[in-house]
């Protein structure tokens, strides 16, 4: 069709991608078998039928077992590799995606095995399909500050390779002021931060993670609407909001595509991006995103190249890079 002829047209980035959440059905089924790790369900079809959630927590837990199956670097390598070559076809040019090393140590694989894994392949990409990237580790909310410090220590011989730490899992119960210091100790460390924030959690939650983590861009941040004079402070400091519409959509924070809030918030004037989250649980990459919900909000070609345009400003590219898409 033509809107998606216009899609695939616009150079796009993605800013909210976890790299466990773009682990297929087909590859999780490879891993498993050449690893000897049995998977609870008997096929890819029966795998794909167990992805219906009522809520953030009922994907997380068939999210985290999926993740099992992952032990050696070859399976962080395939894992990103089969996430960037997807990609490349929906013309993404620049990535900023999210692992979750905890996920991984807590079952004993060690730290280095997953960063080299996702490394290597991040390295392809930028040499074969001219993708750039920026790396963010995520600490798991569900865990103790403790245990995130201790990922902060097995993190710092790769301090070089990671660009950033988020702030994902378990929202509602586990608000940003839990993290306050780890946040800071990654500050210091030379980290930029950002925090999953106000998907399912209150608006409160949106204003912890600017107030208390001091995070320079918020992850989904959904609610924000809530509240006019976080608005205002968002207009203001240009804080991007880096929105997942399909997951929204199947982790039931919005019950239709046409209820999504993401055009009053381009109006508004924040800088809101498109992104897919997880892809392979939520029936999307980039391009699906987009088409879905400019064909539920009809939305412009005005909008999609603003939401195109919004994602390089809110990436973490250097200007002159930014400059060549805005
Ligand atoms: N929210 C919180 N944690 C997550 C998500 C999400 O959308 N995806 C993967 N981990
Ligand atoms: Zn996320």
């Amino acid at each position: 069709s033509e809107l998606k002829n216009i899609i695939q047209g616009i150079p796009k980035t993605e800013l909210h991608l976890h790299l466990e959440g773009s682990f297929e059905p087909e590859l999780m089924f490879e891993i498993a078998k050449r690893n000897n790790i049995p998977l609870d369900y008997e096929s890819v079809n029966a795998l794909k039928k167990a992805y219906k959630f009522n809520n953030l927590q009922e994907f997380l837990d068939i999210y985290y077992l999926g993740a099992k199956v992952l032990i050696y670097e070859q399976d962080f390598f395939d894992l990103t590799w089969a996430y960037l070559t997807k990609v490349h076809s929906q013309n993404v040019v620049h990535v900023e995606v999210f692992f979750d090393p905890q996920t991984h140590t807590e079952r004993g694989v060690p730290f280095n095995v997953v960063i080299n894994g996702i490394k290597k392949a991040l390295e392809k990409g930028k040499e074969e399909l001219n993708i750039s990237y920026k790396l963010i580790m995520s600490y798991l909310r569900h865990l103790s500050e403790d245990d995130a410090f201790k990922t902060l220590e097995e993190a710092l011989p790769f301090k070089h390779w990671i660009d950033g730490v988020g702030l994902d899992s378990s929202e509602v119960g586990n608000p940003p002021s839990k993290f306050i210091n780890v946040f800071e100790a990654s500050a210091k460390q030379g980290f930029k931060l950002v925090a999953h924030a106000g998907e399912e959690g209150p608006v409160e939650y949106i204003w912890e993670a600017l107030d208390l983590l001091k995070i320079d861009r918020i992850d989904h941040g959904n609610r924000c609407l809530d509240d006019d004079k976080l608005v205002q402070k968002l207009i203001q400091d240009k804080t991007a909001l880096t929105l997942c519409p399909l997951s929204n959509l199947e982790l039931k924070v919005i019950q239709n595509m046409e209820d999504h809030n993401i055009v009053e918030i381009l109006d508004r004037g924040i800088v809101a991006t498109i992104n897919s989250d997880d892809p392979a649980y939520f029936g999307g990459y980039m391009n699906e995103n987009y088409y879905e919900t400019a064909k539920a909000l009809k939305l412009n070609t005005t909008h999609l190249k603003q939401l195109a345009i919004n994602g390089f400003e809110a990436s973490w590219l250097p200007l002159e890079d930014k400059e060549k898409h805005i």
